[in-house]
C-alpha cells in the first residue's frame, strides 16, 4: 500500500518531515500546502537544529498548493497529513484534514487550550482516523534508554531525575511574527512540555506539580522550573527561551538511582556511571525525526497508533500545562 500524504506548513518542521517522507518506501507526498513555495521556504527558513535533509532540487519537484481546499480540489484527499503550521493554526488545519478522511500527525504542542485539543480528538473519533502528535523526545535513543532504566528498575530505586531544555527565542519563519509567538504557549507549552510529556508518559501521574518562574523583570528570558513529586522521588524540569536569537539550543538529563546514575547532554549520547566505572551507552544511530514519521506511517498502515504520541496522550500534557498556567496566575 502506498500512503499518499500531504504536508501542511513547509517551514522548519514541515521541511524536516518532507526529508523523511522522501526516504520512506511506499510513501508519496501528493501536496505541500503553504503560503509560499517549497523552494522559497527551503531557501529562507533555518531552524535551530540540523534536521532538514531535503535538497533544493527535491523541494522544486514537490506539488505546491496555497490552501487545503485548492489541494483537495485539484489533487484529491490523501490518506494522511502532517500538520506543521504555527500552533495557533493546529486545530483548524487538523479538523479540516480529519474531515477529509485523512489520518493526521500534528506537531507539538498539540494545542494551547483544552477545548481545541478536545475538538481535534472528537473529530478523529467521529471520522475514525488516527491522530498523532509530534512529541519527538519519545523517539530519541538516549531518552528511550533513560525510560528503560526508570521503568525496569535495573539500577535500583530512582532517587532523583533532572531534565533541562534551553533555546534562543526562535528567529525564523512565522516566529518573526509577534502574534505567532504570543499564541505559541511560550516555554511551558512549546519547550518544557517535551520533558513533561516524557516524564508522565514514562512514570505516570505525579502526586503534585509545583511550578516556579525564574529571573527578575530585567531578565527577559521565559524561564520555568517544575517540581514533580512521585511517592519515592522528585523530578525537576527546567526550560527557558532566552534572548538573543543566537543563544544555542541545548538539552540534558541526569538520573540518579540507588545503584548508579545516567547522564546525557548531547544528541544520541548517554553515559552510565556505576562505582568507579563510567560507560558510554551504545545507542541506535537513527534520527528521532525520521523514527517518528516512520512510526506514523507504520501506524497508518496498521490502523493503530504505535511508537508515537496519540492525541489522547497529548491531551493529558495539555491539561497539565493548562493547570500549571493557572497555578502561575497566567490565564
Ligand atoms: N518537534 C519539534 O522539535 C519542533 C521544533 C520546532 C517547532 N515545532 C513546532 O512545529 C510547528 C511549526 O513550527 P516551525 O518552527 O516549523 O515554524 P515555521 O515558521 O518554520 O513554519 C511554519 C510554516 O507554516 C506556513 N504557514 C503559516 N501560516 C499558514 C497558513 N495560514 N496556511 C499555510 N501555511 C502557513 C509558513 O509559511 C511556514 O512555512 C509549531 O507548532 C512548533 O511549535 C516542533
Amino acid at each position: 500500500m502506498t500512503v499518499k500524504i500531504a504536508i501542511v506548513g513547509f517551514g522548519f518542521m514541515g521541511q524536516t518531515h518532507a526529508g523523511t517522507l522522501l526516504q520512506l518506501p511506499d510513501t508519496e507526498i501528493t501536496g505541500v500546502i503553504d503560503l509560499k513555495s517549497p523552494a522559497e521556504q527551503l531557501n529562507s527558513i533555518r531552524g535551530n537544529n540540523d534536521t532538514v535533509t531535503l535538497s533544493p532540487e527535491a523541494a522544486e519537484k514537490l506539488p505546491w498548493y496555497r490552501s487545503w481546499e485548492e489541494f483537495v480540489d485539484k489533487a484529491g484527499a490523501p490518506d494522511a497529513a502532517i500538520v506543521a503550521l504555527p500552533t495557533k493554526f493546529h486545530c483548524s488545519a487538523v479538523v479540516k484534514a480529519l474531515e477529509s478522511n485523512c489520518h493526521v500527525m500534528v506537531e507539538k504542542p498539540f494545542a494551547t487550550t483544552i477545548p481545541e485539543a478536545e475538538k481535534m480528538i472528537a473529530a478523529a473519533r467521529e471520522h475514525n482516523k488516527l491522530l498523532a502528535v509530534g512529541y519527538v523526545v519519545r523517539c530519541m535513543a538516549e531518552y528511550l534508554h533513560l525510560a528503560e532504566a526508570l521503568q525496569s528498575g535495573r539500577l535500583g530505586k530512582t532517587h532523583f531525575l533532572e531534565m533541562r531544555r534551553f533555546a534562543g527565542i526562535p528567529g525564523w519563519g512565522s516566529w518573526l511574527d509577534p502574534e505567532t509567538v504570543r499564541h505559541s504557549g511560550g516555554t511551558l507549552f512549546d519547550l518544557l512540555s517535551h520533558d513533561l510529556d516524557f516524564v508522565t508518559h514514562t512514570l505516570g501521574e505525579p502526586e503534585s506539580i509545583t511550578p516556579c518562574r525564574r529571573g527578575r523583570k530585567e531578565f527577559k528570558g521565559d524561564w520555568l522550573s517544575l517540581e514533580l513529586k512521585y511517592p519515592d522521588f522528585d523530578v525537576l524540569i527546567e526550560s527557558a527561551f532566552i534572548p538573543p536569537v543566537s543563544y544555542p539550543f541545548h538539552r540534558s538529563f541526569q538520573a540518579f538511582f540507588e545503584g548508579g546514575s545516567i547522564y546525557s547532554g548531547q544528541w544520541n549520547k548517554s553515559f552510565e556511571c556505576r562505582g568507579k566505572e563510567i560507560k558510554e551507552v551504545r545507542l541506535e544511530e537513527i534520527s528521532p525525526y525520521f523514527a517518528e514519521v516512520a512510526n506514523f506511517i507504520k501506524s497508518v498502515k496498521l490502523g493503530k497508533i504505535e511508537g508515537i504520541c496519540s492525541g489522547e496522550e497529548a491531551l493529558v500534557t495539555t491539561r497539565h500545562c493548562d493547570r500549571i498556567r493557572h497555578q502561575l496566575g497566567e490565564d
